[in-house]
């Protein structure tokens, strides 16, 4: 048993009560986040400055009840340190100078190190560590599928056109830079973990653009070398697994031999449960729009998932994505209230 219920709860151990923290808790929608924004002059800044990204990780733990830190970084540190010049344009979005388009520019692309390439993470990994022990640490990383639709489409995209182009036509270039993504995360996330993550989670925000066979193919193949790697080098460390939209796919996330598996609130938590959580633990997955609605509205919602998932173990609260920038912190709070209570009152 761990000291932490987070980390008990990922492993389906009992806990005293649902964990819960939120994707994005430390961001825009905090205003003590958007004052050291503005004075550090950019998003990329503050994660490359170690003491910035600590503060800015501890920022959601000294206005609420979160049952982790997840660390304040991006999942475009890899492909910012394979050299693709990455900016952060106001309101615009992530931008890459040299957009991956060809076989040449696959084989440029190096391995990064992590120590060496990326140490402001595993520095900002340790400061946190060191100036928290309440919570565990929650290292993360893309999954390359993810971050190769960034790479590839040298943006945000509505349609992936480009990436789908490449997949569909020359599926080996595409595959060879999913390879160098996999094995550049799985450095990434052992670093993150010695430098002492005692969660990891792997982001595929856009794996539910695909379909079923290319789902398989080039997003979930490679999330589950990455589990298999940890599960080798840190058995100890549970993984999350998020694949936005992703519902349709839980029986063979859960193969992948991760702890957990992150539900968006497409999702009836309930049915999730009753498909996967003889194998894994679920979070999620409140919408996070409700969090724009009353404090009455929001304990009302929370209350309906926890119930949802019913009595026993396996259950960390979050919503299905990120918090937006407008969400009002009082509305976190209410959120995290609701889930302390419980949902028999
Ligand atoms: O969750 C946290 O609080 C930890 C930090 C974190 C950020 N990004 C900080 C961030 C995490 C876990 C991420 C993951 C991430 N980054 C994902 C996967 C999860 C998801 O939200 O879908 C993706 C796709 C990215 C790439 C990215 N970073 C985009 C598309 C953008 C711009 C759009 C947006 O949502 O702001 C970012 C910027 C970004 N990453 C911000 C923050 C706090 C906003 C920066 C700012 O303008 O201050």
């Amino acid at each position: 048993m761990s000291t932490f219920r987070l980390i008990n709860a990922l492993k389906r151990q009992p806990v005293d009560r649902t964990p819960v923290w939120f994707m994005r808790q430390a961001g825009r929608y905090l205003p003590e986040y958007r004052a050291l924004r503005e004075k550090m002059g950019g998003f990329l800044a503050m994660c490359k400055t170690p003491e910035v990204a600590c503060e800015i990780t501890l920022q959601p733990l000294a206005r609420f009840a979160v049952d982790a830190a997840i660390i304040f970084s991006d999942i475009l540190t890899i492909p910012d340190a394979m050299g693709l010049g990455l900016h952060f344009a106001t309101n615009e979005g992530p931008q890459f100078d040299n957009p991956v388009r060809d076989k040449k520019a696959v084989d440029r692309l190096p391995i990064p190190d992590p120590e060496n390439d990326l140490g402001y993470v595993m520095e900002a990994i340790r400061l946190v560590s060191r100036h928290n022990q309440q919570v565990p640490v929650i290292g993360f990383c893309g999954s390359p599928w993810t971050v190769a639709t960034y790479m590839v489409e040298g943006k945000s995209s509505r349609d992936f056109s480009v990436i789908k182009k490449m997949l569909y036509n020359e599926p080996a270039i595409l595959l060879a830079l999913l390879g160098k993504l996999m094995q550049a995360s799985c450095l990434y996330l052992q670093a993150q973990i010695q430098a002492g993550a005692k969660a990891v989670m792997i982001f595929d925000t856009w794996g539910g653009v695909l379909t079923g066979p290319a789902y398989q193919q080039f997003s979930l193949h490679f999330m589950q070398e990455i589990v298999t790697f940890l599960k080798k080098s840190a058995p100890e460390i549970p993984v999350i697994l998020f694949t936005k939209q992703g519902g349709q796919w839980l029986e063979n996330i859960a193969q992948t031999g991760c702890d957990a598996i992150g539900i968006d609130w497409t999702q009836n938590i309930k049915d999730a449960r009753k498909r996967v959580g003889h194998q894994v633990a679920l979070q999620g997955n409140l919408d996070p729009s409700i969090l724009l609605a009353s404090p009455a509205t929001i304990k009302a919602e929370v209350k309906t998932i926890l119930a949802d998932f019913g009595v026993g173990c396996g259950h960390v609260f979050n919503c299905g994505h990120g918090i937006t920038p407008d969400v009002p912190p009082e509305n976190v709070q209410a959120a995290i209230e609701a889930v302390q209570e419980g949902y028999i009152v």
